[in-house]
Formats: structure tokens, sequence, C-alpha cells
């Protein structure tokens, strides 16, 4: 995704450009180029915690807007706020203010039946620490999300689950051991190919390649960045500076507020949200 595309520059001289009224040529209006659809919008996200009588502010006032297309890289030191950032933005916590919209839905709005089922269709979650459920095998764990969705019949399930165990590159021997016979990494690519059952809009990934030796790592690499490319948005925390390299957009983190967004260009088309009145509060 190219991030100059958003830049104001770049619409000023386009409108520069134009022809002046006399001279346009007598053809039907082109259309112009669409911008790519806004996936997440973040404004003023906060996150405090209570521990020990102190307020923890894990995300500080946190804002961005990112797009279809785009892989974002997370990074900062331990305990800055990563993780909180991604599971606020999958909806597995809730922000204690600001506002958040995913696919232009204001996901504080939706009742529970309907935020769950929101998730479902439009994120995938890969943990760090995988959460597979261990009673299931690889391939019972990627059919999940698709079962829990419904609309499939299971010749379906069955196959689509075995495409993205192959896409991850998990051996086809592999596919019905529970979690507990597969080492970490393999543990690692069931979780991605989880992530991947309903053709999520937004991939949200905690180190996804922090279990993985270096070749599985490359590989999960390149898979995150094709599906990038595909339209979806992939948001990665991570330490590892091989998927910092390849990503469009890298947010710098640091005690719950953003240091550095390099290469970020906010998009021209996403919508603004209100914020809040800032509250008082200890750090
Ligand atoms: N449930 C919780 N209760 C209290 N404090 C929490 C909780 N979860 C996170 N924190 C605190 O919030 C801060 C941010 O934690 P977070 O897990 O987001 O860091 P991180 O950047 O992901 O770190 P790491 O790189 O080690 O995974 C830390 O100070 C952490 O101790
Ligand atoms: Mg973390």
């Amino acid at each position: 995704m190219d991030a100059e595309f958003f830049s104001v520059e770049h619409t000023h001289t386009q409108l520069d450009l134009a022809p002046p009224v006399e001279q346009q040529p007598e053809q039907p209006e082109q259309p112009g180029p669409t911008l790519p659809t806004v996936t997440v919008v973040a404004e003023g996200l906060s996150k405090s915690f209570r521990f020990a009588g102190e307020v923890i502010q894990a995300v500080d006032e946190v804002s961005f807007a990112f797009t279809e297309g785009q892989f974002i890289a997370i990074l900062g030191p331990s305990g800055c706020g990563k993780s909180t950032l991604l599971y606020l933005l999958g909806g597995l916590d809730k922000p204690t203010s600001g506002e958040l919209l995913i696919d232009g839905v204001d996901v504080k709005k939706l009742s529970g039946g309907q935020e769950h089922r929101f998730r479902r269709q439009k994120l995938g979650f890969v943990f760090q620490s995988f959460h597979l459920i261990p009673g299931l095998t690889a391939l019972e764990n990627v059919m999940l999300p698709m079962e829990l969705k419904g609309g499939m019949t299971n010749a379906d399930l069955h196959e689509r689950a075995h495409t993205l165990l192959r896409r991850v590159g998990l051996d086809e021997n592999r596919h019905t051991h529970k979690p507990g016979k597969l080492s970490g990494g393999q543990q690692q690519r069931v979780a991605i190919a989880r992530a991947l059952a309903n053709n999520p809009r937004v991939i949200l990934a905690d180190e996804p390649t922090g279990n993985v030796d270096s070749r599985n790592g490359k590989l999960i690499i390149q898979l995150l960045k094709q599906l990038a490319e595909q339209g979806r948005t992939v948001i990665v925390v991570t330490h590892d500076r091989s998927i910092a390299e390849v990503a469009d957009v890298r947010m710098e983190m640091e005690d719950g507020q953003i240091k550095t967004m390099e290469n970020y260009v906010r998009p021209i088309n996403s919508r603004s949200l209100p914020q809040k009145q800032k509250k008082g509060r200890k750090r």
C-alpha cells in the first residue's frame, strides 16, 4: 500500500493539474481512483488497570486510522502496552475511554451477541500463547470458527481447514494431531490458520513468529504480507526486526502512548470520531 496515495499534498497536486473548465474534453466523466476502505479507526483509545491501589495506564490516548491492504507492525519494549492495544482492537478487552470503529462499525454500540458475531466475521486473532482448544485436533480447531459462523457443509469445512493448514505449512500428517502433540511452532501455525478461517477483514497477531524457527518465521511473515496485499488489514505486535522491515507502517509505543508512526499518513477518507472529555488521572 502506497501511503502517499492518501497524502493531502497528492490530492492538491491532482486538483492543481486539473484542466481549466473550458478545456474539458467532451467525454463522460471518468470515475476517480477508489480509495482503499478504512478498516480500523481508533480515537483517543485508552485502557487503565487498577492494581494494588495504583492505576496503570496500559494504553494512553492512542489514535490512528488504517485501511485495507496495510501491514502494520507495533513495536516497543516489554510492558509498553502492545498486547493491551491489540486486545482492545480485537474487542477482547473494553477500553476505559476512547472510540473504535472496525469496518465502519462502532463496536461499542453492538449488543453482546451482535458483537460476538461481528468479531467472528471481521476479525482474526492470533494470540501470543495460541489459545488452541486442547481437546480438538488441529483440523477441528481451524474448523471451529467456521462452524460457529455456520452456512458451510461438513465437507466444505474439512476442505477449507485442510487448505488453510497446508497454506501455513503444517504437514498433512499433523492435521489430526491435538495441540499437545504439536511443537510450539506448529501450534502457532494452527493458530494462524484458525484466524484466517472466516476470511477476516482485519488480522491481529501478537508475536506470531515468537515461537517458530527462522525458516517457519519467514513463511509466516510472507503469508501475513500476502494477506495484506490481498486487501486485509494486518496488525502485528512484534519484536522481530524482519517483520518490522516488511511492514508498511511501523508504530512504536512507549508507556502506553504512540512514540513514532513511521511511514504513516492518515487516510483522507477516515471519519474522525468525537473524543470524550479527558478525565484527570494518575499514571
Ligand atoms: N490484567 C492486567 N491487570 C493489571 N495490569 C495489567 C494487566 N494487563 C496488562 N497490565 C499492565 O499493562 C502494561 C502493558 O502490558 P502489555 O501486556 O500490554 O505489554 P506488552 O507491550 O504487550 O509487553 P510484552 O512485550 O512483554 O508482551 C504492563 O505494565 C502490564 O503490567
Ligand atoms: Mg505482549
